[in-house]
């Protein structure tokens, strides 16, 4: 296997993204975490830009230790000079130079010949030479640039000493078929190419970024620049996440390997996108939030057979607890199930049918099933409920102005009869203060909702209650043609599953399987 070196440019290329920006200590905290990450470089930043910029670049060449920390430069004398200030204190350290070689820079933006740019590179390059043995130079729109000049400017700057070519996609304009040819027509028609190592810089501006640079790697590219979760310039770089985690995944196709150690990707992207606040699209491969979040329940079954059958990486591998099967509408009994067993519940198949039923109930109206609601479903389906309260009378006075008013007879669990007076904000909650008045316990009440069953001036009403006591969730039920007895009926269904339920309950994390 050939190397592939790493080269990340999230403090530099990455900083460039609107809104991006990074404070010197913010940058210091992502380049000791891309050094854990085993990255081979890093562009620290572009000195000349500001005193910031070079105050960052100069702490980070001091104090992050282990990768190569590389400054950019215009191909301007007092550019090299200010990067070079920056990095002559570091252990390890690259200068990186470039200028534009396509004729549409060179006449609007930088207003020279094609010669002109030429004569600046070879001159450049050498100054950085006389600083740095590791030099690196980039021929800018390099894919809209004259292939037979591009030839010229890479074998002139390799004879001024450049170690590392670039060939940057600024624009992301590239196919990967076309760039492919085009780095193998380098290392053909560049006769000094072989001295150097060929690098490949990609934009991201038709999605094409990561396609792009792997397919430069194909045709002999051994470094790769890219950023943490693909960000820089307009549309972003190639991501660093993905080239790694294809070259790691198929490397029968690339023959390559990296040194990066990829269960530190998912810490890495996290803290980019936390400190820069750009978020991370739930869909993004190998760092969303969904990369490894299966929902469907074939999937789900599937991959609780056997974790390749819906998965080509580990999401261990990349630094994650474990994959995440999301219960919701698409879910199959499997995934229940074993959602079940990691509660500590074995359900029997004819209550996991029962409670698979109440299940696909819930998922049509909610997005996500949480575990409390799973624990609703036990304590509705298949935990036995006791009538241990039971409602006896109930009668309410409400109207304007007067104080809502419940007067509330229950029979208690010992066979008692408790009759309680209570006021609240409105009829039901008059009610349920009374009730809570006899039974003593400590309840939340988390949801209440009524809704009516059949239709019409004698319509049914249907009241359902969700209710939190000692850590747990129960959801209560009751119909009646008078609301507040239907109210009644479902707290206290509610409360007898409280009751009845066994105290000693383990804690429950809402989030279930995952991260
Ligand atoms: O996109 C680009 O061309 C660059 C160069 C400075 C390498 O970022
Ligand atoms: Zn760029």
């Amino acid at each position: 296997m050939d190397r592939l070196y790493i080269f990340d440019t999230t403090l530099r290329d990455g900083e460039q993204s609107p809104g991006a920006s990074m404070t010197s200590d913010e940058k210091l905290e992502v380049a000791l975490q891309l050094a854990d990450l085993g990255v081979d470089i890093i562009e620290a930043g572009f000195p000349i830009a500001s005193p910031d910029d070079a105050g960052a670049v100069r702490r980070i060449a001091m104090e992050v230790k282990g990768p190569i920390i590389a400054g950019l430069a215009r191909a301007k004398p007092d550019d090299i000079d200010v990067a070079w200030e920056a990095l002559r204190d570091g252990e390890s350290v690259r200068l990186h130079t470039f200028i534009s070689t396509s004729d549409i820079h060179l006449k609007h933006q930088f207003r020279m010949t094609r010669e002109e740019a030429l004569e600046h590179a070879v001159a450049m390059v050498k100054r950085a030479k006389s600083y740095v043995g590791d030099v690196e130079f980039s021929p800018m729109d390099a894919t809209r640039s004259d292939w037979n000049y591009l030839y010229q400017v890479l074998e002139a700057v390799i004879d001024a000493g450049a170690t590392t070519i670039n060939i940057p996609d600024t624009v992301g304009f590239i196919t990967p078929i076309e760039f492919g040819k085009m780095i193998a027509s380098i290392r053909e028609h560049v006769p000094n190419s072989d001295r150097v190592v060929i690098s490949t810089h990609c934009h991201n501006d038709l999605g094409m970024a990561v396609s792009n640079s792997l397919a430069g790697v194909l045709n002999g590219a051994r470094q790769v620049e890219c950023t943490i979760n693909g960000i820089g310039e307009r549309a972003g770089n190639a991501a660093l996440e993905e080239i790694v985690m294809a070259v790691n995944t198929r490397p029968e196709v690339y023959q390559v390997e990296t040194h990066v150690d990829t269960t530190q990707i998912y810490k890495t992207s996290r803290l980019v996108s936390n400190l820069t606040g750009m978020v991370v699209q739930p869909n993004k491969a190998v760092v969303g939030s969904n990369a490894f979040a299966h929902e469907s329940g074939i999937h789900q079954d599937g991959v609780l057979k056997e974790r390749s059958t819906y998965e080509i990486m580990d999401a261990r591998n990349v630094g994650l607890a474990s994959n995440n099967l999301v219960l919701g509408k698409h879910s199959g009994r499997h995934a229940l199930r074993a959602r079940f067993e990691e509660m500590d519940y074995n359900l029997s198949d004819e209550e996991l049918n029962r409670a698979f039923i109440r299940f696909k109930e819930i998922a049509d109206k909610k997005k996500e099933i949480t575990t409390k609601d799973l624990e609703a479903i036990l304590a509705d389906e298949i935990v036995a409920v006791q009538e241990l309260y039971q409602v006896q009378r109930l009668q309410v006075s409400c109207g304007y102005p007067l104080k809502p008013t419940a007067t509330v007879s229950l029979r208690l669990p010992n066979g008692e009869e408790r009759e309680e007076v209570a006021t609240g904000t409105g009829p039901v909650d008059a009610c349920y203060k009374a009730i809570d008045r006899m039974t003593g316990m400590p309840i939340r009440l988390a949801e209440y909702s009524v809704h009516s069953v059949t239709s019409g001036i004698d319509a049914l009403g249907e009241v359902s209650v969700r209710i939190e006591s000692g850590g747990r969730t129960f959801h209560g039920r009751g119909a009646d043609p008078d609301i507040i007895v239907a109210s009644a009926k479902a707290y206290l269904n509610a409360l007898n599953k409280a009751a009845s339920a066994p105290r000693e309950a383990p804690e429950r994390v809402a989030t279930g399987l995952g991260v």
